[in-house]
């Protein structure tokens, strides 16, 4: 079964390949709804679309093994390109294309590491451009 080690938390759990990175996560206790830059963690941690990929809030970004996670669908692709009703993820996704992933849509099918709650850096370099 693949590992998927969960970066900031120091934690790794080995899921069934084709799980949900968002479902390896709830397994070991791990909020991916983060908010923005850590602002809204609690109340994202519940509202949020529970894995139906609507809500964007469950961004991560796949630093290693980004090659063993499932394609990116039309659905999520969707939500990385068209910033309405909810712009974040749009900005987000900006620098991170290589990346980033909306961890209930991204199954996991070999090992990898991925970060939680990448910061959205709204005045960095890449931002504007
Ligand atoms: S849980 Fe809402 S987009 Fe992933």
């Amino acid at each position: 079964m693949p590992t998927v080690k969960f970066v900031n938390e120091k934690k790794e759990v080995e899921v069934p390949e084709g799980t949900s990175v968002r479902a390896a996560a709830l397994q070991v206790g791990i909020n991916v709804h983060q908010g923005l830059n850590g602002i809204g963690a609690g109340i994202n941690s519940v509202i949020n679309c529970h894995g139906l990929g609507q809500c964007g809030t469950c961004r991560v970004l796949i630093t290693k093994g980004i090659e063993n996670a499932s394609p990116m669908a039309m659905m999520e692709k969707a939500k990385f390109a068209v910033p309405v009703p909810d712009p974040l993820p749009c900005f987000a996704y900006i620098g991170n294309e290589d990346t980033m992933r909306l961890s209930c849509s991204a199954k996991v099918m070999g090992d990898m590491e991925v970060v939680t709650g990448p910061e959205l850096n709204l005045f960095g370099e890449n931002f504007f451009s």
